[in-house]
């Protein structure tokens, strides 16, 4: 909803690109489905480019394609610098960033730095080196514990424990008497994780980092990009939580004062080319911690994963936005917003049920793009679609597998079109012959509710308030009233009104209480729902307002 009221120029445009930058996460497998083999690939990507385009976003944010068993749906790399047959080919990529280049969009990809697949060629050539050799140095191989003096390296060497669930380490040889070491793995077996401490991973990396910034891709997502160090001498986590805990803020396994180095090294290479490369850190860590991996000379971005644990709760937006610009005035580099990814509960799930959770959910996005920061917009947010409660005989995840949540209930094909036909219009082409082929993960029914062909023609649905915030948000930084030095104050009013002010002249409201609230004095330049008639927010509503 934008509403009357011109805004006065606040001063020059002195941002970086990446400053106020809206970028739409693609999870290529549930884009678009380009020949019909039930998974989404990159000509479905392409055929789809100018929708995402039409959203007016800056970037496309896109999940590995790489060569990849899948046993993480491609989070398991086997070839940094190629593309897996699912997905295409590299005259499809090439295609890809050209045609995004030409419709004004910039490319992120993934880069995973913490693990490979156990399909790598250096980590197969490890596993055949044996004990002791130099292929092993590049991964974490340690000889075992035994449980006696008969049964050598029957233990893994600690007591770490997976992300996923069960033990962080496997045999890297079960049949050998004479093989008794383990390799570490933070996620599933099929992901061994590179020994950092090598300087040839470094060197490495560097490389995959080369070629694709040679290509012309703007910028990287840096995958668990605070857990490549591991405390030296892999002791063990205190016995009462021995767990890697989600990686977050365990010192244990993570967050090592090494790893900066190697983000201040990537920072130079990023800053060797023109334009500048971007870099964006998925660094799972309380924000003062966080805020380390964005000082002045390493990445540029990493997301605010503790304001995407937060529920419906305006006591700890207000706590968690404080941290947050507290982390910012130390460091400089203002919060990464994003509500969801591929990993996370749907919002609209998380902020309540049904039709109270979409609601929140749509005023939650809207007071997002109106921080001070970048955002983040995960396919398939735009259109609201909530949680799937995906059976359980189709689930594939491997987090799931070794009994853990499963993450696919956020990764189901997008839907296109009203009509069922092609799975919502998510597969392009009819499957040759006569075989059907499904999705690679079943749609639910009334998934055609949510599509995107019945939106587009709706001006009050998310996408069209998406579309038109984003808009309303570029000119806001073109007139100058959206600036880089914008910090957050944040508060809460009476009602749970929580209020970020990004400057004396604008500030985000969200209604996140019970009761209509009135809205602080000025104009109000959009809200994610109308206002009631007395002008005032009704519970679940967000609105921009300017101040003079
Ligand atoms: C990141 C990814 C997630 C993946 C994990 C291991 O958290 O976002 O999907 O499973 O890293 O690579």
């Amino acid at each position: 909803m934008t509403h009357d009221g011109g805004t006065p120029p606040r001063g020059p445009v002195t941002a970086e690109w990446w400053q106020s930058a809206v970028i739409y996460q693609v999870y290529p497998r549930s884009f678009t489905d380009g020949n019909g083999d039930g998974v989404g690939d990159l000509a479905g990507l392409i055929a789809r480019l100018p929708y995402i385009a039409s959203l007016g976003v800056d970037g496309v944010w896109l999940t590995p394609f790489q060569p990849s068993p899948q046993v993480d749906q491609g989070y398991d790399v086997s070839d940094y610098c190629g593309v897996d047959p699912l997905f295409g080919t590299m005259e499809d990529f090439d295609r890809l960033l050209d045609l995004a280049h030409s419709l004004g969009l910039r490319i992120l990809l993934d880069v995973v730095p913490n693990h490979c697949s156990s399909a790598h060629p250096l980590f197969q050539e490890a596993l055949a080196a044996g004990p002791g050799s130099p292929e092993r140095e590049l991964f974490h191989f340690v000889e075992g514990r035994s449980s006696s003096p008969d049964s050598r390296s029957d233990l893994p060497p600690n007591n770490w424990q997976s992300v996923f669930g069960g033990r962080a380490w496997s045999r890297a040889n079960p049949d050998s008497e004479t093989d008794t070491e383990w390799y570490l793995h933070l996620f599933s077996a099929g992901q061994p994780d590179w020994n950092w401490r090598n300087p040839a991973v470094g060197d490495y990396f560097e490389n995959v980092l080369r070629f694709w910034f040679d290509k012309g891709v703007d910028g990287l997502r840096i995958d668990v990009a605070h857990a490549l160090f591991k405390t030296d001498g892999l002791p063990d986590a205190p016995s009462e939580s021995p767990v890697v805990d989600g990686l977050r803020s365990n010192p244990l396994v993570s967050d090592q004062e090494e790893v900066h180095e190697v983000y201040r090294r990537w920072r130079r290479l990023a800053e060797k080319y023109q334009p500048h490369r971007l870099l964006v850190g998925e660094v799972n860590l309380e924000p003062a911690r966080a805020a380390r991996y964005t000082r002045r000379d390493e990445m540029h971005q990493a997301f605010a994963f503790a304001f995407v644990r937060l529920g419906w709760d305006a006591a700890t937006w207000a706590e968690v936005g404080t941290e947050l610009e507290a982390a910012r005035k130390l460091h400089g580099a203002a919060p990464t917003w994003a509500l969801e990814n591929h990993d996370i509960v749907r919002s609209a799930n998380r902020f309540g049920s049904a039709e109270l959770g979409a609601r929140r959910a749509r005023a939650a996005l809207v007071a997002l793009l109106g921080l001070p920061g970048s955002a983040y917009i995960y396919q398939g947010q735009e259109l609201g679609l909530p949680e799937v409660d995906v059976p359980v005989a189709a689930r594939v995840d491997p987090m799931w597998a070794r009994g853990g949540v499963t993450r696919d209930g956020a990764r189901v094909p997008l839907p296109w079109t009203q009509d069922a036909a092609l799975t919502h219009g998510f597969t392009l082409q009819e499957p040759a012959a006569d075989s059907a082929v499904a999705p690679w993960l079943p749609v639910p029914a009334g998934w055609g509710d949510y599509a995107v062909d019945l939106q587009e023609q709706d001006p009050g649905s998310l996408l069209a308030t998406v579309k038109d915030a984003v808009a309303l948000r570029r000119r806001l930084w073109e007139d100058g009233l959206f600036t880089a030095d914008d910090g957050g104050t944040w508060r809460v009013e009476a009602g749970n009104l929580l209020l970020c002010e990004r400057s004396p002249h604008f500030l985000v409201a969200v209604a996140m209480g019970t009761e209509p609230v009135k809205p602080p004095a000025g104009v109000v330049l959009f809200s994610a729902f109308p206002l009631a008639e007395d002008g005032w927010l009704q519970p679940g509503n967000a609105a921009w307002i300017r101040r003079n």
